[in-house]
């Protein structure tokens, strides 16, 4: 065994960018999970503590996305020996920050460190798909920007459907996120199991212009085209409080464009400068808590780096 314990750290994530559901994410800076993984000598993996969940998360190995992830990677390997998992849980739960994309990176990461890293970064995809599956089935939109950091197009759930996309120099975001959770499973249950063809035909031309956007670093185009979502965004809209007022609010306060950031309910504002992105921030939290809904809110930016390991000892 090359270190005895890891500890890594896994940043919040935003999935579909408004129209791109299931296949666009991006890594946010600041916001994310803490774990230490370390080796026992029994063979089970044990989720030894949790710290920041209320206690909502499971703790048997079977049904905790850190666990499953981590057991699917010892499998993979042959690897007999048991884990102490001690997760550290910064992000709230359904809230749309991937935090359960969160915890299975952060724990592959402390293990692939905790082995001597023989695993790619993108190596260590179907690990985490496997424990994010447990909650919400397999899409990537989470794990892969939470896994690698930065905007990611994931056409698919193998390592080469995933493609970095350019981040704009001037991208700038509001977040707000509403105590309010809405879980993952519960906002896909009310999708259409089918959509026209008109639909499909507008949905892939605004996820191409959304892409040509980024490539251009033209943050109007690429707001206008995030706000086009004919499909996800009318058919949730009802489990988000006041999604029209802040999209209004935001906007009369400098935003380009606001969209649910995954399945929600937090809120993302696309701004083109820091001052703008403080100031709606602080705009939507105090519209919430006159609404009697609790908020947290910030000014943040695209996260490069994805998870990082912290230490290994
Ligand atoms: N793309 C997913 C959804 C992200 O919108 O359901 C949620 O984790």
């Amino acid at each position: 065994m090359v270190f005895s314990s890891a500890e890594a750290f896994a940043p919040a994530t935003v999935a579909n960018l408004g129209v791109g559901f299931d296949i666009l994410g991006m890594a946010l800076a600041g916001m994310g999970d803490r774990a230490t993984v370390s080796w026992r000598d029994a063979p089970e993996i044990v989720i030894s503590r949790i710290d920041g969940d209320d206690g909502q998360l499971p703790r048997d190995p079977k049904l905790n996305v850190a666990a499953v992830s981590a057991r699917a990677m010892l499998t993979h390997l042959g690897e007999r020996h048991g884990l102490d998992i001690h997760l550290v849980k910064g992000l709230p739960l359904a809230s749309g920050l991937g935090s359960s994309a969160a915890s299975a990176v952060v724990t592959v990461i402390a293990l692939n460190k905790l082995l001597g890293s023989p695993f790619t970064r993108e190596q260590l995809l179907p690990f985490c798909l496997e424990g994010e599956a447990l909650v919400s089935g397999y899409h990537a939109d989470n794990v892969a920007p939470c896994l690698l950091g930065g905007i990611v197009l994931v056409a698919g759930i193998t390592v080469d459907a995933i493609q970095a996309l350019p981040i704009p120099t001037n991208l700038h975001l509001a977040l707000a996120t509403p105590a309010v959770a809405v879980p993952t499973n519960q906002a896909r249950a009310l999708l259409p199991g089918n959509v026209s063809l008109a639909k499909l035909i507008h949905q892939t031309g605004m996820v191409g212009k959304l892409i040509d956007a980024l490539h251009r670093g033209d943050l109007q185009a690429l707001g206008a085209a995030m706000e086009s979502d004919q499909v996800i965004e009318p058919a949730r809209a009802s489990l988000m409080p006041l999604l029209s007022e802040m999209r209004a609010l935001a906007k009369r306060n400098g935003a380009i464009a606001l969209f649910i950031g995954g399945a929600g309910p937090a809120l993302c504002a696309l701004c083109d400068c820091a001052e703008v992105a403080r100031q709606v921030a602080a705009a939507m939290q105090s519209a919430y808590q006159e609404a009697n809904i609790q908020c947290s809110a910030q000014a943040t930016r695209v996260d490069r780096a994805g998870a990082v390991v912290l230490r290994a000892y």
